[in-house]
């Protein structure tokens, strides 16, 4: 039998992005996991300035990137760029750099980049100009997962329940800070919650419980963004669920975290290995396929790909469910919870890539179809 040739995939990595070292973590997973049968893994590290690097490996990318903004260029890797002309669909060298000893072409990319200029849409345009099939969601769907508040209008128009908020911009806060802490008080009362509108992984995000915390809240959030969303602070349990697939998204079970904190901050994330994941959460069923629906609403209502992880509060109190936030490129190490909830739901972390790198091929098939003149 002849031997099927291999796809190229170009898995992208690291970024400008505060949450560099975790897209560094979730590529190691990745390269370790993909079937090597069926796929050639291109690995392609962004530095933090910005600069793509060809064949490092995850692990070895903060080096690299210290040599390179020494002036050093570094040693075993080449510079490169994304031509963005649809008939190439290659990696050219950048001037100056070793030249490719293969053309470059790329069957597929994978950007395992999470935040800023990877899951905001950004690497999304960039990938669309250059036609070249990619894993998880379009320019629309990723630049509406880093919103917090254009996400929350479209929960809002499918009836999607989401937590008392307002949101200011930096520099109506920077003239009323006064008027806007009244405003927030009488509608919004302590304990609040205060974030960048555009950012994840908690950084920025403090929970005031007075006035002189959250001014400094607010401080702090409008340094990251130049939108500040402020929401009621609730009592909850935190759920999240996984969805995979194009149009007809199917949602994983739900899991729950419990944080090690206060609140799910950066440290009880990815620091103090303290915060617990519960799979399958122990909730009702009830409650379990109303987030499972929400979940699938959600990732349709913002026109997602691929996948995502829907985050949810379950308020103690009430035992209302609330939607929180879609992650358009979730934590995908081994023991993230996006991957494990699929295990739970009887799909392996390599079945899970193969099928991610088939939805980004239909997904690229299907806009192909697409007229593009009169
Ligand atoms: N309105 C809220 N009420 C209670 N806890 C909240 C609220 N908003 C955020 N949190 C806590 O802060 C964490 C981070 O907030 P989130 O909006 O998910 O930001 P990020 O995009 O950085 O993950 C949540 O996981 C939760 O622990
Ligand atoms: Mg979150």
């Amino acid at each position: 039998m002849a031997s099927k040739k291999k796809r190229r995939i170009g898995l992208v990595f690291g970024g400008r992005s505060g949450e560099h070292e975790v897209s560094l973590a979730s590529a190691t997973s990745v390269m370790a996991n993909v079937d090597s049968d069926k796929y050639e893994v291109v690995p392609i590290g962004i530095t933090k300035e910005g600069a793509w690097l060809l064949g490092i490996e995850p692990a070895r990318l903060i080096a690299a990137e210290q040599s390179v903004s020494e002036g050093g260029g570094a040693e075993e890797t080449t510079a490169v760029t994304l031509t963005s002309d649809p008939r190439l669909r290659r990696l050219i060298p950048l001037e100056g750099s070793q030249p490719l000893e293969e053309n470059g072409a790329l069957d597929i990319i994978f950007p395992v980049l999470h935040g800023t200029y990877g899951e905001d849409g950004t690497l999304q345009g960039l990938l669309e100009m250059a036609n070249v099939p990619y894993v998880g969601c379009g320019v629309l769907g990723a630049a509406l997962g880093m919103d917090k508040e254009k996400m929350k209008m479209v929960f809002q128009s499918v009836g999607l329940p989401s937590v008392d908020y307002l949101v200011y911009r930096r520099n109506e806060w920077e003239r009323l800070p006064e008027r806007i802490m009244d405003a927030i008080e009488q509608r919004l009362g302590y304990p609040c919650f205060v974030k960048p509108v555009n950012l994840g992984s908690s950084v920025g995000i403090s929970k005031a419980h007075e006035r002189g915390e959250l001014e400094d809240a607010i401080h702090v959030a409008a340094q990251y963004d130049r939108k500040v969303i402020i929401e009621r602070g609730i009592n909850c349990r935190e759920l999240e669920c996984s969805v995979l697939g194009n149009d007809e998204p199917i949602a994983s079970v739900v899991g729950e975290v419990i944080a090690s904190n206060e609140f799910y901050d950066y440290n009880a994330k990815y620091l103090d290995n303290k915060s617990q994941v519960i799979i399958p959460a122990d909730i009702s069923q009830a409650s379990a396929e109303e987030v499972r629906r929400q979940a699938i609403t959600a990732f349709l209502a913002l026109d997602l790909s691929g996948l995502a992880r829907v985050d949810f509060f379950l308020e103690k109190e009430s035992g209302r469910i609330y939607i929180n936030e879609v992650n358009t490129m979730p934590g995908f190490t081994q023991i993230s919870m996006y991957p494990k909830l699929w295990e739970a739901s009887g799909l392996s972390y390599a079945q899970l890539l193969d099928r991610l790198i088939e939805l980004a091929i239909e997904r690229h098939e299907d806009k192909q179809r697409n007229r593009t003149s009169r």
